[in-house]
């Protein structure tokens, strides 16, 4: 196999970890490159669902790798939960799963000001995850953060971490009137037994996947979040805070670009978004109701509920010039069985006049009219189906029109159902 990028095509949850899961299968590394524990990675295998949000998605299978690149924001309480879980689970992590020693670390007082500057924000908030992600990136760009690598040397640690601790308290009580309800000391003693845990596994990634690169391995990498939540592309300011599309795969895993043989996007059969921002297709009425109930629409992260509307191929063609996919897997099509008819945003018009590209900022998206086609539904269910062939020919129509209007890019995959087995493979790699 080659080695593949999957990236989201649309505001993140596209339903990413149900096909790393489903490729890991024919690759040995998984790599996670950027995000942190604001990602909700769904895998569910012979009816068992895990929902990972710092541990790659592959860790499923007992033989593969798994990395958590320098490009992350590491969360260690949370990767901790996940590797006792997997433990409970009968899963080995032993020898196969490793963190950078360059990844900077999310700590508790980053939660808080995550959460103090939203409130902060009133009418403007952005509807983070709370998971301390804007923070932490921010000490990383300033120059001023802990990475996973300053637990190597505890007395260093504890210094860095006296010193950020005041800056921080500084802030929370002069700038957000309030405090944490932790002290220093607390955080030394929680560290020090997370610490335990965590420094085994700490190393130079960048170096073990060059090796596996030289090896021949087969590698996969995890993108977290969606295109248009990308820190430079996306509908700023309602985005994360680390860039999502696949050019910072680079960067964050430490590879060369040659590494990555394959880009596939991953394309949800309709769309959805949860926190604030622009979204041109939503429906705000019965119809986008009735996705989320029959989506399940609800953030695997904060539980949320989605916001939804139906597939815009503007935004997808934007995807695909900014990623360069190679392969689409599309998504979620059995959610669509029981509609009568389905539309498709195929282009947007503003004061009667085309717009030819999904505008890059909010105030252009909020002016644009999406322009949609309808097609007829295919009302029955299409989660048992193994071929493309046996898809009633509706949902094959609704799936070819797609892929038109998506510069006919090869369809890898179409999954029709949330299990592993629920999976077509159209052309496999
Ligand atoms: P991710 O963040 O992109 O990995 O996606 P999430 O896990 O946050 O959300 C996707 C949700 O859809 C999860 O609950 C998955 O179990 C589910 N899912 C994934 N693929 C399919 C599918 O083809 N059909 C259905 N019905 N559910 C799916
Ligand atoms: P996965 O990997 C969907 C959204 C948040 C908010 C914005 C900024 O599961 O697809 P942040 O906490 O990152 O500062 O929040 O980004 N967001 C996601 N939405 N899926 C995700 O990840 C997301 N990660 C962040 O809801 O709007
Ligand atoms: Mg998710």
């Amino acid at each position: 196999m080659p080695n593949i990028a999957i990236i989201g095509s649309q505001w993140g949850d596209e339903g990413k970890a149900k096909i790393i899961d489903y490729l890991s299968e024919k690759s040995d590394v998984i790599i996670r490159f950027q995000g942190g524990a604001n990602a909700g990675h769904t895998v569910i295998v012979e009816g068992d669902q895990f929902i990972f949000h710092m541990v790659p998605s592959g860790i499923m299978y007992p033989d593969k790798v798994c990395i958590i690149g320098n490009g992350v924001v590491f969360d260690a309480e949370q990767f901790i939960a996940e590797v006792n879980a997997l433990r409970e689970k009968g899963i080995s992590l032993e020898d196969r799963l490793f963190i950078s020693d360059l990844a900077h670390l999310v700590l508790p007082y980053h939660k808080v000001l995550d959460q103090a500057s939203e409130s902060n924000m009133k009418d403007a908030k952005i509807g983070t995850t709370g998971r301390g992600i804007g923070p932490a990136y921010a000490d990383k760009v300033n120059r001023i953060g802990i990475r996973t690598g300053d637990l190597l040397d505890w007395h260093n640690f504890v210094s860095k971490l006296s010193t950020a601790f005041e800056q921080k308290r500084f802030l929370i009580e002069n700038v957000y009137n309030s405090s944490f309800d932790f002290s220093l000391n607390d955080l030394i003693d929680k560290y020090k037994n997370l610490r335990e845990v965590i420094t085994p596994k700490i190393c130079d990634t960048g170096s073990y996947i060059f090796n596996c690169l030289q090896q021949k391995k087969n590698l996969l990498f995890e993108g977290a979040q969606g295109t248009f939540l990308d820190i430079d592309h996306g509908t700023y300011p309602f985005v994360t805070s680390s860039n999502t599309v696949s050019g910072c795969i680079c960067s964050g895993a430490g590879v060369g670009p040659s590494a990555i043989h394959e880009v596939v996007g991953i394309v949800k059969a309709y769309t959805t978004r949860v926190g604030n921002g622009p979204f041109p297709t939503e429906l705000a009425n019965e119809t986008g109701d009735k996705l989320r109930s029959e989506g399940g629409e609800f953030g695997a992260t904060t539980g949320r509920p989605r916001r939804c509307g139906w597939f815009d191929s503007v935004q997808v063609r934007k995807a695909i010039q900014l990623n360069g996919f190679t392969r689409i897997a599309l998504t979620k099509l059995d959610v669509l069985n029981s509609f009568d008819e389905i539309k498709i945003c195929t282009h947007y018009t503003m004061n009667g006049k085309n717009i030819e590209q999904f505008p890059s900022s909010p105030t252009g998206l909020e002016k644009i009219e999406p322009g949609f086609e309808t097609h007829p539904g295919w009302k029955s269910g299409i989660s048992q189906c193994k071929k493309i062939s046996e898809l009633p020919e509706n949902a094959i129509n609704y799936v070819r029109r797609i892929q038109e209007l998506c510069y006919n890019i090869p369809i890898l995959i179409i999954s029709v159902g949330p299990d592993r087995s629920q999976t077509i493979e159209v052309e496999p790699l």
